[in-house]
Protein backbone atom coordinates (compact mmCIF):
# COMPACT_ATOMS: atom_id res chain seq x y z
CA UNK A 1 0.00 0.00 0.00
CA UNK A 2 1.64 3.22 -1.14
CA UNK A 3 2.66 5.51 2.13
CA UNK A 4 0.23 8.51 3.67
CA UNK A 5 1.59 11.61 1.94
CA UNK A 6 3.02 14.23 4.93
CA UNK A 7 0.11 16.80 5.11
CA UNK A 8 0.80 20.49 5.16
CA UNK A 9 -1.67 23.10 6.04
CA UNK A 10 -0.54 27.06 4.80
CA UNK A 11 -1.92 30.07 6.95
CA UNK A 12 -2.00 32.74 5.06
CA UNK A 13 -3.68 36.66 5.37
CA UNK A 14 -3.07 38.27 1.96
CA UNK A 15 -1.09 37.34 -1.48
CA UNK A 16 0.20 34.36 -0.98
CA UNK A 17 3.36 33.79 -3.14
CA UNK A 18 5.14 32.23 -0.64
CA UNK A 19 1.77 29.52 -0.70
CA UNK A 20 2.69 29.32 -4.91
CA UNK A 21 5.94 28.47 -4.34
CA UNK A 22 5.36 25.32 -2.65
CA UNK A 23 2.80 24.79 -5.34
CA UNK A 24 4.89 24.56 -7.65
CA UNK A 25 7.83 22.86 -5.73
CA UNK A 26 5.12 19.98 -5.26
CA UNK A 27 3.75 19.87 -8.51
CA UNK A 28 6.95 19.53 -9.79
CA UNK A 29 7.67 16.69 -7.28
CA UNK A 30 10.61 18.23 -5.56
CA UNK A 31 8.24 18.44 -2.14
CA UNK A 32 6.43 14.53 -1.20
CA UNK A 33 4.01 16.35 0.26
CA UNK A 34 0.26 17.76 -0.08
CA UNK A 35 -1.18 20.51 1.35
CA UNK A 36 -4.27 19.52 2.85
CA UNK A 37 -5.46 22.82 3.92
CA UNK A 38 -5.38 26.43 3.17
CA UNK A 39 -6.40 28.55 6.12
CA UNK A 40 -7.04 31.98 5.91
CA UNK A 41 -7.81 34.84 8.39
CA UNK A 42 -8.38 37.70 5.99
CA UNK A 43 -11.50 37.01 3.59
CA UNK A 44 -10.02 38.25 0.55
CA UNK A 45 -6.57 37.27 0.03
CA UNK A 46 -5.62 36.12 -3.01
CA UNK A 47 -4.10 32.61 -1.69
CA UNK A 48 -7.35 31.43 -1.37
CA UNK A 49 -7.87 32.09 -4.84
CA UNK A 50 -4.38 30.42 -5.63
CA UNK A 51 -5.42 27.31 -3.87
CA UNK A 52 -8.50 26.98 -5.11
CA UNK A 53 -7.20 27.30 -8.81
CA UNK A 54 -4.91 24.33 -7.54
CA UNK A 55 -8.02 22.20 -6.03
CA UNK A 56 -6.93 22.46 -2.34
CA UNK A 57 -9.64 22.92 0.24
CA UNK A 58 -9.01 26.74 1.19
CA UNK A 59 -11.03 28.46 3.73
CA UNK A 60 -11.41 31.39 5.38
CA UNK A 61 -12.02 31.81 9.36
CA UNK A 62 -13.37 35.14 10.47
CA UNK A 63 -11.63 36.03 13.72
CA UNK A 64 -14.55 38.28 14.27
CA UNK A 65 -16.92 35.16 14.66
CA UNK A 66 -15.25 34.07 17.68
CA UNK A 67 -15.40 36.05 21.06
CA UNK A 68 -11.85 35.85 21.80
CA UNK A 69 -8.60 34.29 20.91
CA UNK A 70 -8.72 31.33 22.52
CA UNK A 71 -12.23 30.23 20.69
CA UNK A 72 -10.81 31.20 17.51
CA UNK A 73 -7.53 29.14 18.27
CA UNK A 74 -9.39 25.96 19.20
CA UNK A 75 -11.60 25.92 16.27
CA UNK A 76 -7.67 26.38 13.97
CA UNK A 77 -6.58 23.63 15.64
CA UNK A 78 -9.78 21.62 15.12
CA UNK A 79 -9.29 21.93 11.45
CA UNK A 80 -5.75 21.30 11.44
CA UNK A 81 -5.97 18.01 13.55
CA UNK A 82 -4.81 15.72 11.09
CA UNK A 83 -2.09 18.13 9.76
CA UNK A 84 2.02 17.18 10.10
CA UNK A 85 3.55 20.69 9.53
CA UNK A 86 1.67 23.91 9.82
CA UNK A 87 3.13 26.49 7.19
CA UNK A 88 3.07 30.55 8.24
CA UNK A 89 3.47 31.94 4.89
CA UNK A 90 2.26 35.48 5.53
CA UNK A 91 0.34 35.03 8.26
CA UNK A 92 -0.15 38.50 9.86
CA UNK A 93 -1.67 36.94 13.65
CA UNK A 94 -0.19 36.42 16.36
CA UNK A 95 -0.41 32.69 17.68
CA UNK A 96 -0.87 31.77 21.42
CA UNK A 97 0.21 29.55 23.76
CA UNK A 98 -2.25 26.66 23.39
CA UNK A 99 -2.34 26.87 19.69
CA UNK A 100 1.62 26.34 19.59
CA UNK A 101 1.82 23.62 22.43
CA UNK A 102 -0.67 21.64 20.05
CA UNK A 103 1.51 21.49 17.21
CA UNK A 104 4.90 21.61 19.22
CA UNK A 105 8.07 21.62 17.26
CA UNK A 106 5.45 21.89 13.97
CA UNK A 107 5.09 24.94 13.16
CA UNK A 108 7.24 27.08 10.70
CA UNK A 109 7.25 30.65 9.38
CA UNK A 110 9.09 32.55 6.84
CA UNK A 111 9.85 36.14 7.30
CA UNK A 112 11.77 38.89 5.32
CA UNK A 113 14.91 39.98 7.27
CA UNK A 114 17.59 38.08 8.55
CA UNK A 115 16.72 36.97 11.95
CA UNK A 116 17.36 38.09 15.06
CA UNK A 117 17.83 41.31 13.51
CA UNK A 118 14.63 43.37 12.52
CA UNK A 119 11.65 40.99 13.96
CA UNK A 120 7.90 41.90 13.54
CA UNK A 121 6.63 44.74 10.86
CA UNK A 122 7.59 46.98 8.07
CA UNK A 123 11.18 45.12 8.58
CA UNK A 124 12.57 46.37 4.79
CA UNK A 125 12.39 49.75 5.73
CA UNK A 126 13.88 48.86 8.84
CA UNK A 127 16.69 47.60 6.87
CA UNK A 128 16.71 50.37 4.75
CA UNK A 129 16.70 52.89 8.31
CA UNK A 130 19.06 51.03 10.08
CA UNK A 131 21.75 51.26 7.23
CA UNK A 132 22.64 47.28 7.20
CA UNK A 133 23.96 46.13 3.85
CA UNK A 134 22.35 42.87 4.07
CA UNK A 135 19.18 41.62 4.68
CA UNK A 136 17.60 38.31 3.98
CA UNK A 137 14.73 35.64 4.62
CA UNK A 138 14.67 33.49 7.64
CA UNK A 139 12.82 29.80 7.49
CA UNK A 140 12.35 29.12 11.73
CA UNK A 141 10.28 27.60 13.99
CA UNK A 142 7.77 29.35 15.09
CA UNK A 143 7.78 29.46 19.49
CA UNK A 144 5.89 31.98 21.59
CA UNK A 145 8.42 34.47 21.17
CA UNK A 146 7.38 36.38 17.72
CA UNK A 147 10.04 35.72 14.97
CA UNK A 148 11.86 34.94 17.83
CA UNK A 149 12.22 30.28 17.57
CA UNK A 150 15.17 28.20 16.23
CA UNK A 151 16.48 29.23 12.35
CA UNK A 152 15.98 26.48 10.01
CA UNK A 153 17.64 28.04 7.17
CA UNK A 154 18.46 31.46 6.12
CA UNK A 155 19.43 33.66 2.68
CA UNK A 156 21.40 36.45 2.67
CA UNK A 157 20.67 39.45 0.31
CA UNK A 158 23.03 42.67 -0.48
CA UNK A 159 21.43 45.84 0.15
CA UNK A 160 21.76 48.29 -2.78
CA UNK A 161 22.27 52.08 -2.37
CA UNK A 162 19.61 52.50 -4.82
CA UNK A 163 17.39 50.23 -3.06
CA UNK A 164 14.04 51.47 -1.70
CA UNK A 165 11.55 48.50 0.59
CA UNK A 166 9.72 47.52 -2.73
CA UNK A 167 12.99 46.60 -4.49
CA UNK A 168 14.48 45.34 -1.50
CA UNK A 169 11.50 43.63 -0.67
CA UNK A 170 11.30 41.90 -4.41
CA UNK A 171 15.01 40.70 -3.82
CA UNK A 172 14.29 39.24 -0.71
CA UNK A 173 10.87 37.65 -1.92
CA UNK A 174 12.81 35.62 -4.68
CA UNK A 175 15.24 33.92 -1.82
CA UNK A 176 11.97 33.39 0.08
CA UNK A 177 10.31 31.16 -2.53
CA UNK A 178 13.69 29.18 -2.88
CA UNK A 179 14.17 28.64 0.66
CA UNK A 180 10.65 28.09 2.14
CA UNK A 181 10.25 24.69 0.22
CA UNK A 182 13.64 24.02 0.82
CA UNK A 183 13.04 23.85 4.43
CA UNK A 184 9.90 21.67 4.64
CA UNK A 185 11.86 19.04 2.92
CA UNK A 186 14.28 19.51 5.05
CA UNK A 187 11.53 18.23 7.83
CA UNK A 188 9.52 15.69 5.45
CA UNK A 189 12.83 14.63 4.85
CA UNK A 190 13.80 13.87 8.73
CA UNK A 191 16.78 15.68 7.94
CA UNK A 192 17.39 17.73 10.67
CA UNK A 193 18.65 17.55 13.89
CA UNK A 194 18.97 19.97 17.25
CA UNK A 195 21.01 21.19 19.78
CA UNK A 196 19.65 23.52 21.56
CA UNK A 197 18.92 26.23 18.88
CA UNK A 198 21.10 25.60 16.42
CA UNK A 199 19.41 23.38 13.96
CA UNK A 200 21.47 21.46 11.83
CA UNK A 201 21.66 18.85 8.56
CA UNK A 202 21.88 15.29 9.04
CA UNK A 203 23.33 14.91 5.53
CA UNK A 204 26.06 17.42 5.08
CA UNK A 205 27.51 18.87 2.40
CA UNK A 206 24.19 19.23 0.32
C1 LIG B 1 6.50 37.52 2.88
O1 LIG B 1 7.50 38.45 2.56
C2 LIG B 1 6.75 36.93 4.25
O2 LIG B 1 8.11 36.75 4.53
C3 LIG B 1 6.17 37.99 5.14
O3 LIG B 1 4.99 38.37 4.48
C4 LIG B 1 5.15 38.21 3.08
C5 LIG B 1 4.02 37.38 2.56
O4 LIG B 1 4.06 37.33 1.16
N1 LIG B 1 5.91 37.50 6.45
C6 LIG B 1 6.07 38.22 7.54
O5 LIG B 1 6.43 39.38 7.53
C7 LIG B 1 5.77 37.49 8.83
N2 LIG B 1 6.36 38.17 9.93
P1 LIG B 1 3.23 36.25 0.39
O6 LIG B 1 1.79 36.36 0.90
O7 LIG B 1 3.34 36.66 -1.05
O8 LIG B 1 3.83 34.90 0.66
Amino acid sequence: MPSEKFKLAVLVSGRGSNLQAIIDSIEKNNLAAEISLILSNVPDAYALERGKKHGIESVFLDPKSFSNRDDYEKQMIELLRSIDLVCLAGFMRILGKKFIEAFSGKIINIHPSLLPAFPGLNVQEKALEHGVKFSGCTVHFVNEEVDGGAIILQAAVPILDEDDAQSLSRRILEQEHIIYPEAIRLIIEDNLEFSGRRVTRKTRGN
